[in-house]
């Protein structure tokens, strides 16, 4: 079963495709790839654009979206096992017998977890895709629009210089990924206990010596800065780690994409910021603001290359060689795009 948990699991190929595929369907709304397919959203955290994004694409599609929640989804708790009944399992039903009967009426599942460990679980029992909208540790979806949105903003086959400040965490990770993946040279800058791991470090080079592009880190954002075609940032305190706001908070101290920070890069630099924006923490008025803030195209592009990864796993038709024409292809492709999805297995 193909599924989209991370974005290195998957060759550049399949990842060109879906970017071409989702520059065709924005300009087919007559086209419905998920005419009468039904995907199950289930989400543990709040979201407004993975939620609406990705319904109102599906929704274009021609499909429908079913929400569930994470009590009635993910092995919630039966509620009455406590003192007056002890020895009931605390489980409603196992998580593999949940999963074969959401396949038995449904097309695809779309989550939002707070362990990527859950989505792994979820795609071991699926006989359907299993998406992820967000984890601790990857956000695959995001990453597909903002090269979508990077490559819709320069126009150009060239490689760029892409700066992430802040956390390293599921945002930056995902975003690192695809632009090394698409060779460009990516650059993270943040503080010390909020950095990747050695692993993490060594992933990361791999990725950068097999695409032809590079990745440099360090803590000082400035020299990154000065040369970035795109600064990006994402929130220092993420969803779940509201009980570290005040350490973390100190820990991005100096940190703060801002007029000043913002003024060393080169005139032509993009703003980017995955959202939702703390104004004033991670970033300040004049930069999100900034005539040459993507963040909003960023959002627009959400729904578009939803469009691109739901048709291709839920539709046969996209999985088969099947190219989008040249003329129709994403401006950044610079081949023809024709893939089998149906070789890529991901657990
Ligand atoms: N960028 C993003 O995933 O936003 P939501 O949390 O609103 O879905
Ligand atoms: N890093 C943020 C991204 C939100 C889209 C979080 O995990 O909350």
């Amino acid at each position: 079963m193909s599924n989209l948990l991370t974005i290195s699991k998957y060759p550049l190929e399949f990842l060109q495709h879906v970017l071409d595929l989702s520059a065709y369907l924005e300009k087919r709304r007559n086209v419905k790839p998920l005419d009468g397919s039904t995907i199950l959203f289930c989400f543990e955290k709040p979201s407004l654009r993975t939620k609406l994004a990705t319904e109102v694409a599906v929704n274009q599609l021609g499909g429908s979206v079913i929400h569930i929640s994470p009590e009635e989804f993910l092995g919630g708790k039966i509620l009455h096992a406590t003192e007056d009944a002890p020895g009931i399992p605390e489980e409603r039903e196992a998580l593999k017998d949940t999963v074969k009967n959401v396949a038995q009426w449904c097309d695809g599942i779309f989550a939002r977890v707070f362990k990527h460990e859950t989505l792994q679980k979820l795609a071991a029992f699926s006989d359907i895709p299993v998406v992820n909208g967000l984890c601790d540790r990857h956000h695959p979806m995001q990453a597909l629009a903002d090269l979508y949105t990077i490559h819709e903003s320069f126009r150009s086959d060239k490689p760029l210089h892409i700066t992430f400040i802040g956390d390293a965490n599921n945002v930056a990770f995902s975003l690192i990924e695809i632009g090394l993946i698409f060779g460009h040279h990516m650059q993270f800058a943040g503080p010390m206990p909020c950095y990747w791991n050695r692993e993490q470090l060594a992933h990361f080079a791999q990725l950068a010596a097999r695409h032809g592009g590079t990745f440099s880190h360090g803590t000082d954002p400035l020299p990154f800065v000065k040369q970035s075609d795109v600064v990006y940032t994402d929130a220092f305190i993420s969803m779940g780690q509201e009980h570290e706001y005040a350490q973390k908070l100190r820990h991005f101290e100096g940190y703060q994409v801002n007029e000043a920070l913002f003024g060393k890069a080169p005139d032509h630099a993009r703003f980017m910021h995955c959202l939702p924006a703390h104004r004033g923490l991670e970033v300040t008025d004049a930069v999100i603001d900034h005539p040459n803030s993507l963040v909003y195209q960023q959002a627009k592009n959400r729904m578009v290359t939803a469009k691109g990864v739901f048709a291709i796993l839920c539709n046969p038709e996209y999985r088969l060689e099947n190219p989008v024409p040249a003329t129709e292809q994403h401006p950044s492709s610079s081949s023809s795009s024709s893939f089998k999805t149906t070789q890529l297995i991901e657990s």
